[in-house]
């Protein structure tokens, strides 16, 4: 493995884009292989062990592009794939994501703490074995959102409107929260919006950053952090209809408006 070899990264579909602005952000050097997988998005709402398949097969195409780590830019994905993906592929450091429950709890002890998520995530042992760390202290409200994948996916974070309406669908089951945990990685693009709408109060948490500081700490541990030339990053869908939203989203997140 060389340091400029790229971080191959993955999601259900348009939401781990999100993720890689935040290491295009974090890690400017890096080169990056995207794969979105839009032609089975949603994997929220999809078998357990039909997800474990996808990841499984989109592992093997990420390898044949030799990649130095691989991100799994989906709490889904994560939940029912990592720790086996671990085991098949030891020699590669493979960064999965998780509900950033840890963080919000740690900010206030007692608290209320919503946690946005896809079915899967939300019921899987993963997110169970979390939340039994800290549902004595705090009360944790799960909220299933699987309109928020279907929207981004659909191109429509434009339609004010509706987005609102959908937001505000979700936030109408979170009363009395103090924290918002955004555990899908789809659900980053709606942050701005979100922060308009809630009380100043309540924080809007997620796993990106810590997900990318988990990056650099496993590369620089095995001196394959990309010091010497710009980054590329390279956008494949196993939907081709969906590059050019890709790019857009990217950008969206970049701050950079069309
Ligand atoms: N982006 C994914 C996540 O972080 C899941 C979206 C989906 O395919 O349901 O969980």
């Amino acid at each position: 493995m060389k340091a400029n070899d790229p971080i191959g990264v993955f999601d259900s579909g348009l939401g781990g884009l999100s993720v890689v602005a935040t290491l295009r952000q974090m890690l400017p050097y890096e080169n990056i292989v995207y794969f979105g997988d839009s032609a089975r998005n949603p994997y929220g709402t999809k078998p357990k062990q039909q997800v474990r398949d996808y990841c499984f097969e989109i592992v093997e195409h990420l390898k044949q592009k030799s990649v130095k780590a691989i991100v799994i830019a989906c709490n889904t994905a994560t939940s029912v794939a990592a720790n086996d993906l671990r085991k098949q592929y030891p020699e590669l450091d493979i960064i999965g994501m998780e509900p950033a429950l840890k963080p919000a709890a740690t900010m206030k002890t007692p608290s209320t703490i919503a946690v946005w998520a896809t079915d899967l995530t939300l019921k899987e042992e993963k997110f169970k074995h979390l939340m039994e760390r800290y549902e004595q202290d705090h009360t944790i409200i799960r909220v299933a959102c699987p309109k928020l994948v279907e929207l981004v996916e659909q191109d429509a974070l434009d339609q004010t409107e509706l987005v609102d309406r959908v937001l505000q669908g979700y936030l109408d089951q979170c009363q009395g929260a103090e924290f918002i945990v955004l555990g899908c990685t789809h659900f980053l693009f709606y942050k701005e919006r979100l922060l308009q709408l809630i009380d100043k109060n309540v924080q809007v948490i997620d796993g990106n950053a810590g997900t990318v500081n988990r990056v650099r700490f496993l590369l620089d541990q095995k001196n394959l952090l990309n010091q010497d030339e710009e980054g590329n990053l390279s956008i494949e869908n196993s939907d081709s209809t969906k590059l050019e939203l890709s790019e857009k989203l990217v950008k969206k997140m970049e701050g950079k408006h069309e």
